[in-house]
C-alpha cells in the first residue's frame, strides 16, 4: 500500500486532518466541542488541480508586460468600487453571507450587468430551479440575450459546458451546493467546497473567466466548510445587513486586486438591490431639527466619509447610582469622554443618566467622533441645540485637548456636498488652510468647542 491509498480523516469544520478516525481536537479545543472526522478516499489523481500560474522561468520583473485593460467595469457602480475599480478578468471572487441577505440578487443583478460589457455571462445555479431564478429576474427586471442560465450542480458538467458557451463572466450559487463526481464526500463538505474551488480557480485563470463565487456564512460567522477557501480566491467580499434596516454593506475583507477598506452600500427594495450612492443622505434622512443631544460627526469607512448623527440623552439620574448606556460606540470611551467633559468643562453629570446612540444603528469606531459625542452631552444637558448645518470633528484627550484627525478634507467637502455650511475641527489641523468649501473653526479644547457651538449668540 502506497501513501496514495490511504484515506485521510478530515474535520468538516476546519479542516484538520488526520491518518486516523475520531474526532477533531483543534475544533475541541477552540471550543467547538466533539466533531467526528469523516473519511476522505484518495482521488485518483488526473492534473486537474496543478498550479494556477502559468511558469515561464525567472525573468527580470521589469521586463513583464502587463494587460491595462483586463479590468471589467460591471456598471454597478458600489460593487465595482469594493472590487478596485472593476472586476478582473481571471479573478475568483467570493460572496459570503447569511442566508436570505441578498448574495442571489446582487449577484443575478451583477452577472446581468455584465453581460453588457463582457458577454456572453454563465450563471450556475444549484441551490434554486430555473423558474425561481427567472422569477427574480423579472421581478429585478433584468434581461439579457447574452445572459445564460444553467441548473446544474455538477461542476464537471460546468466545466463541459465553458468549451460552448466560451463565457467571459461565471457565477456559481453556491459553492456549498455544486460537487465535483469523482470525490466520495458530500456536497458542502471540506473536500467538495476545496476541490471544486481549486477547480474554478484553475478555470478562471486559465480562461480569463471573471467568476463570483457564492458561500454561505455560518452561525458563527465563517464561511461554512473551509476558510481554505478564503486562502485560495483572489477576492473575498461579505455582503452584511442590518435586521431591522432596509440597507446592505458590502465589505471587502481579501482583495488581491485591490483595498480592503472599501464599502459599498446597497438598499433592498422591491425592485432589487438599488446603490445607495449617498449613504450619508441615507443615514440621515430622520434626523430631528432644532433638537438638544443631536450632533452630526464624520467617520472615515476605508477611503469614504460617512456621515452620521450622534443622539445623547443626558437626564436626572432616578437611582443613587446614574447609569451610562451605549449603543454604537466604545462603552468605555464614552465613559472617559464624560469625565473630561465634567472635568475640563465643568458640565456636572455625576448625578446624570447618560444615553448615547447612533441613530439608525450606526456604528463608530473611530477617535475623531469624540467630540461630537462630548458635544451631544453637553447639548443635551444644557438642552440648547446644535445647529442643523454644522459639522463636529475632533479626537479629545484627557486633559480636554482637541487633537487632529486624518483625513480632514475629505471629511469636509463630503459634508460641504451634503449640505453642512459650518464645521468644528481641531485648531491643529488647520495649520494648512483647507480647500473644502465649508466655513471651518478650529478649536483647541473641549471648553472652546462648547463656547462656539453652544455658547451665546451666533454659534460656530
Ligand atoms: P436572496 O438574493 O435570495 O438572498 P441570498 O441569496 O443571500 O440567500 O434575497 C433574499 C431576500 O431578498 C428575500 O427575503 C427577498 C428579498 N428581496 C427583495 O426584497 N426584493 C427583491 O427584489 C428581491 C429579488 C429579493
Ligand atoms: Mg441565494
Amino acid at each position: 500500500m502506497t501513501a496514495r491509498d490511504v484515506s485521510v480523516y478530515r474535520c468538516q469544520q476546519c479542516g484538520y486532518a488526520s491518518p486516523k478516525a475520531g474526532t477533531c481536537p483543534d475544533c475541541l479545543r477552540a471550543g467547538g466541542g466533539w466533531v467526528q472526522l469523516v473519511e476522505e478516499r484518495p482521488r485518483p489523481v488526473r492534473g486537474t488541480r496543478g498550479s494556477v500560474a502559468t511558469s515561464d522561468g525567472p525573468r527580470p520583473l521589469k521586463d513583464i508586460s502587463m494587460q491595462h485593460d483586463n479590468r471589467v467595469r460591471t456598471g454597478i457602480g458600489e460593487l465595482d468600487r469594493v472590487l478596485g475599480g472593476g472586476v478582473v478578468q481571471g479573478s475568483l471572487v467570493l460572496i459570503g453571507g447569511d442566508p436570505g441577505v441578498g448574495k442571489s440578487t446582487l449577484l443575478l443583478q451583477a452577472a446581468c450587468a455584465l453581460a453588457q460589457v463582457a458577454p456572453p455571462v454563465l450563471y450556475v445555479t444549484a441551490e434554486e430551479s430555473a423558474a425561481q431564478v427567472k422569477m427574480r429576474a423579472d421581478r429585478l427586471g433584468v434581461v439579457s440575450d447574452r445572459l445564460l442560465l444553467m441548473t446544474e450542480t455538477d461542476l464537471s458538467v460546468v466545466q463541459a459546458s465553458l468549451d460552448d458557451v466560451k463565457p467571459r463572466g461565471l457565477v456559481v450559487d453556491s459553492i456549498q451546493t455544486v460537487f465535483l463526481p469523482e470525490l466520495e464526500s458530500a456536497p458542502g463538505s471540506v473536500a467538495q467546497v476545496r476541490e471544486c474551488g481549486a477547480r474554478l480557480m484553475t478555470l478562471a485563470k486559465g480562461r480569463s473567466i471573471a467568476t463570483f463565487l457564492v458561500g454561505h456564512v455560518t452561525k458563527d460567522g465563517a464561511i461554512a466548510g473551509p476558510r481554505v477557501l478564503e486562502h485560495l480566491v483572489d477576492t473575498v467580499l461579505y455582503f452584511e445587513g442590518e435586521q431591522h434596516h432596509a440597507y446592505r454593506v458590502l465589505r471587502a475583507v481579501k482583495n488581491r486586486f485591490g483595498s480592503t477598506n472599501e464599502i459599498g452600500v446597497f438598499e433592498m427594495a422591491e425592485g432589487g438591490l438599488v446603490e445607495v450612492t449617498n449613504p450619508s443622505g441615507f443615514f440621515l434622512a430622520e434626523r430631528p431639527q432644532g433638537a438638544p443631544g443631536s450632533v452630526v460627526v464624520s467617520s472615515l469607512e476605508g477611503t469614504r466619509p460617512v456621515l452620521l448623527e450622534l443622539q445623547a440623552l443626558v437626564a436626572r439620574a432616578s437611582a443613587a447610582m446614574p447609569r451610562r448606556t451605549v449603543l454604537g460606540a466604545d462603552y468605555n470611551r464614552v465613559c472617559l469622554l464624560l469625565a473630561v467633559l465634567e472635568k475640563r468643562a465643568g458640565v456636572p453629570l455625576g448625578s446624570q443618566d447618560v444615553f448615547v446612540n447612533v441613530a439608525g444603528g450606526g456604528q463608530v469606531t473611530e477617535p475623531a467622533a469624540d467630540l461630537g459625542i462630548v458635544i451631544a452631552a453637553a447639548s443635551s444637558y444644557m438642552d440648547r441645540p446644535v445647529p442643523a448645518d454644522v459639522l463636529v470633528l475632533g479626537e479629545v484627550g484627557l486633559t480636554g485637548e482637541v487633537r487632529a484627525i486624518a483625513g480632514l478634507d475629505q471629511r469636509l467637502r463630503e459634508a460641504a456636498a451634503l449640505g453642512f455650511r459650518r464645521a468644528i475641527v481641531p485648531r491643529s489641523n488647520l495649520l494648512e488652510p483647507t480647500k473644502a468649501p465649508i466655513k471651518v473653526h478650529g478649536v483647541a479644547t473641549v471648553a472652546d468647542a462648547l463656547a462656539a457651538v453652544l455658547g451665546e449668540g451666533d454659534p460656530a
